[in-house]
């Protein structure tokens, strides 16, 4: 690479500092807080692209400072105000980059794209009456920025939050999900939390309002179809008052957005306001 071009590549991201790290399962997932560069600014659901040395090119000279080679999507879990920016990441056996990601050190560095990129926001729905947050495994990411949001809590009278896993043990930041769902007037019960577990029967202790029935292995799409899933939440799914995000497994996405066209949610297009926005992790 010619200095001109190191240069105007540099000019493009910052170099940031690991803070924290949290393990949620062993060689799983992990979530790690870093340094927020200066003037990065970002909407609930928007998404980084988060940079990595992977490996240690034989060309490169002893003395080079490090450039990163391999660089991912990432969703910010952070309040969009936060002083650091948290992100909450999956460890692919095979991947990349998750596994080099998951072994950083505190102190150690990440690259970051100075610009923010994402669609996924609250601004894609003009109006709504309850919002509804479908992840699957990290898909659960781009949600906790907006949950973390007091704009959100404003706006919308219920907010569903749908996260589908394999095991309970994958229920990632389940306290403070739990916490949140408590937090408000419990009549009003803002907030409607329901992890779904797909491989086993979901725990109680971590869902402890549920119904018995209702802890048996499931996805979220056959809760859907069978009308479970608003049966759960207590709350109708209806286009004229439901918005609704899914975000997470492509194929999760593809079938819940085929059963929810069914019932007449769509994504926004020019001029016309939508009740659907989707994104996929890969
Ligand atoms: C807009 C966007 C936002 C994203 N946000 C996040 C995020 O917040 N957290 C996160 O962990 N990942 C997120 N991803 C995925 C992330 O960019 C990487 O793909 C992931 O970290 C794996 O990288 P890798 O190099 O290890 O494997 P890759 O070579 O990138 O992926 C290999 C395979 O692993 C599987 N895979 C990839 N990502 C995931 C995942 N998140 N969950 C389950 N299986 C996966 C797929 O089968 C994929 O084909 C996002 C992707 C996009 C497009
Ligand atoms: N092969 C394995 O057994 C295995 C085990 C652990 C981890 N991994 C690896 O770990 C990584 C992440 O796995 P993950 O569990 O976080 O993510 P994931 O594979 O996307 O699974 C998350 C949840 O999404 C559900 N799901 C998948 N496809 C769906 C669909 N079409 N409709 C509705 N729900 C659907 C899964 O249900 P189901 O459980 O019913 O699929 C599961 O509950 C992947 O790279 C994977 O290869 C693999």
């Amino acid at each position: 690479m010619t200095d001109q071009a190191t240069k105007s590549s540099e000019s493009r991201y910052t170099q940031q500092t690991v803070l924290a790290k949290t393990t949620w399962l062993e060689d799983k997932l992990f979530s790690i807080t870093v340094t927020r560069p200066p003037g990065f600014a970002f909407l609930p659901g928007q998404f980084a692209r988060l940079g990595l040395c992977v490996g240690s090119p034989e060309s490169a000279a002893p003395q080079a400072a490090p450039i990163p080679n391999e660089w991912r999507a990432y969703s910010m879990v952070s309040k969009p105000d936060a002083d650091e920016l948290e992100f909450f990441s999956v460890v692919v056996p095979d991947g990349k980059f998750s596994p080099a990601l998951s072994r950083l050190q505190l102190g150690d560095a990440l690259w970051i794209d100075k610009s923010v990129f994402g669609f996924l926001t609250l601004e894609r729905f003009v109006d709504g009456e309850d919002l509804w947050l479908v992840a699957t495994g990290t898909g659960l990411s781009a949600y906790l920025s907006m949950l973390r949001d007091p704009a959100t809590w404003h706006r919308f009278k219920h907010i569903v939050l749908l996260h589908g896993v394999r095991t309970s043990s994958e229920l990632a930041y389940r306290q403070e999900l739990l916490a949140l769902a408590n937090l408000v007037d419990p009549q009003r019960a803002q907030l409607i939390y329901l992890p779904v577990t797909s491989q086993e029967a979901l725990s109680r202790e971590l869902s402890p309002s549920i119904k018995s029935q209702w802890l048996n292995p499931a996805r979220l799409t056959t809760l859907l179809n069978s009308g479970e899933l608003e049966q759960r939440a207590g709350v109708a799914l209806e286009p004229t008052r439901s918005r609704i995000m899914l975000c997470g497994n492509p194929a999760m996405v593809t079938e819940m957005r085929g059963l929810l066209a069914e019932r007449g949610f769509a994504p926004g297009r020019r001029g016309v306001a939508g009740n659907l926005a989707v994104e996929n992790y890969w």
